[in-house]
């Protein structure tokens, strides 16, 4: 977001008939959006921000088909063919940013480069040589173990080394596939919230402006689903990752992907330095992310960023300044596949794409290319795996958890809130207040003004939690979040909190501390 501008899109203004609407403009929207115009589609693709401003715009943007769960893990789940397809899927999803980057002329700073698993906590050579088995027989027999990652400064012990991966520019890449959608006839809108979606023959879309969108098809790349009530997100849970990025002497850290294997793991980039207007810098950025925790369930998320900066500091001791630090979302499915395809239920005529997992990019991609086929009434060979509707049986142990986690977090409802009273709440800041038998979000803004909402979640009524590093409320239980006044951030809440009090007031007796 700091090095490229996005550009501007027309708000919407009437009603609209489409054979295709695609909800979200991030990697998957943008991606089913592009090959679908390719097609000689109409396509409509509408989103409440900017195009790329939800995770696409925070991503480190490794593509890679080392996938983050392990192809052993994915092969027990899923079976030998499954792996297969999983590790074809993610190298050709590579190839296609490649090919569409070169093809639309898109400067996007594509480069191949190799990634390194190394080991970080319990897991031994033991576990990155059956890690080695399995990508063979899932078809990437150019894995390799090696003794190190080649740096001079750090030996990191034995790695994997997976060849030909590479990294992108995330919001430059958008910025050409949005480019090539307008060229095929495509129209963007953004600032369109859509706050109802429907399926018939055609679809609608209510947006909040009250404007209506026909459509013969409707694809929902909203990140989580914002159509869905359970059935999906029962089957994968949100969590937050911390990135930092710092300085280091331009060649001092080699290209290239790596990751150490303990969960939550580290992951680490190299980004060639350019500022806003493409002038070519003389440092690069190490782009370092980790410290992962499931949404609305940790208080310490300052101290997350400092961990990360210490645990760098130590490996890579070239690290100037800190110069951007940010959070994101990621959502991980219980059986490690993204979930594409035929939104689960009665649906005809809505499709989905969701379940990325720390694979989101590629994942993102494999979206695009599947449903340009289902959604043109033709078949595709990765469809099976990636199935919304599918059931793993052998992925009912993680199922349970998660869902376990979930109904442990209505014991909020029992507990007298985070803070006792609004005093309490200093600028910048936010706490859940018990009120009656009600629970209070407020907010006190900068200036000392006090905003309060419910802090029943519209999705599935848990409780929010204040989220100090971004200023959100976020939901622990399927990781919708909102903005310090209520409004949606992420889904799968499709409204925003109930307002308590539409006035920003400021409370009597109390006084900004
Ligand atoms: C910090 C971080 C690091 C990551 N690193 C990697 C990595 O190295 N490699 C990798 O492959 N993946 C990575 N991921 C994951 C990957 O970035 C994401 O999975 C991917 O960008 C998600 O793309 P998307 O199109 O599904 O969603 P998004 O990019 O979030 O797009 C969804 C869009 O939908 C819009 N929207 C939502 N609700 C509505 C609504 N009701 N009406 C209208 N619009 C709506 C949003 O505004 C948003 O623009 C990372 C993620 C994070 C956060
Ligand atoms: S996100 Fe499901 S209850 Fe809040």
């Amino acid at each position: 977001m700091g090095t490229t501008e996005v550009p501007q899109f027309q708000p919407l203004t009437q009603d609209l008939r489409t054979n295709v609407c695609v909800v979200g403009a991030g990697i998957a929207g943008l991606t089913t959006a592009y090959l679908l115009a390719r097609a000689g589609r109409a396509v409509v693709v509408i989103d409440d921000g900017p195009i790329g401003g939800g995770e696409t715009s925070r991503t480190t943007a490794h593509l890679t088909a080392a996938l983050d769960d392990r192809y052993y893990n994915i092969e027990r789940l899923h079976g030998e063919e499954g792996a297969r397809i999983a590790a074809e899927s993610h190298m050709s999803a590579i190839h296609r940013i490649e090919s569409i980057a070169s093809m639309e002329d898109i400067d996007c700073e594509f480069e191949r480069v190799e990634g390194y698993l190394f080991l970080g906590g319990k897991e031994t050579r033991k576990d990155l040589e059956r890690e080695l088995d399995a990508t063979h027989r899932a078809g990437l027999t150019d894995t390799q173990l090696v003794d190190r990652i080649p740096f001079s400064f750090w030996d990191s012990g034995p790695a994997l080394r997976f060849p030909r991966q590479a990294t992108v520019h995330p919001v430059k890449y958008l910025k050409g596939l949005a480019r090539a959608i307008l060229r095929d006839g495509g129209r963007i809108y953004t600032g369109v919230h859509a706050e109802k979606i429907e399926d018939g023959e055609p679809g609608k879309i209510t947006t909040t402006g009250g404007h209506v969108i026909s459509a013969d098809n409707i694809v929902v790349c909203t990140n989580v689903p914002v159509n869905d009530w359970l059935i999906i997100h029962s089957k994968q849970a949100a969590y937050r990752t911390y990135v930092i990025a710092g300085r280091v002497p331009k060649g001092a850290v080699p290209h290239g992907l790596y990751w150490d294997t303990p969960d939550p793991y580290h992951y680490i980039r190299v980004e060639a330095g350019e500022d806003s207007s493409a002038h070519e810098l003389d440092y690069e950025m190490l782009i370092v992310g980790g410290e992962d925790h499931k949404t609305g369930q940790a208080q310490d998320t300052e101290d997350r960023f400092v961990r990360l900066e210490q645990w760098t500091r130590e490996r890579f001791p070239m690290v100037e300044r800190i110069d951007y630090r940010w959070s994101g979302q990621v959502i991980e499915p219980v059986d490690y596949m993204a979930y594409i395809g035929k939104n689960p239920g009665a649906d005809q005529h809505i499709w989905i794409a969701t379940g990325d997992s720390g694979n989101g990019m590629t994942h993102g991609t494999i979206a695009g290319i599947i449903l340009n086929e289902l959604v043109q009434g033709r078949k595709h060979q990765w469809a099976k795996l990636y199935d919304p509707s599918r059931v793993r049986l052998k992925a009912t142990p993680e199922y349970v958890k998660e869902n376990v986690n979930v109904a442990e977090q209505l014991k909020d409802y029992f507990t007298k809130g985070e803070l006792d009273d609004i005093a309490s709440i200093k600028p910048g800041e936010g706490g859940v207040i018990g009120r009656g038998r009600g629970k209070i979000a407020v907010y006190r803004d900068d200036l000392g003004n006090i905003h309060q909402c419910s802090a029943v979640c519209p999705h599935l009524y848990c409780i929010v939690h204040w989220n100090d590093t971004e200023r959100t409320w976020d939901c622990p239980c399927h990781g919708s979040r909102f903005d310090p006044y209520g409004s949606v951030v992420n889904g799968p809440a499709i409204v925003g909190l109930s307002p308590v009090s539409r006035k920003r007031q400021k409370e009597p007796n109390e006084s900004p501390q």
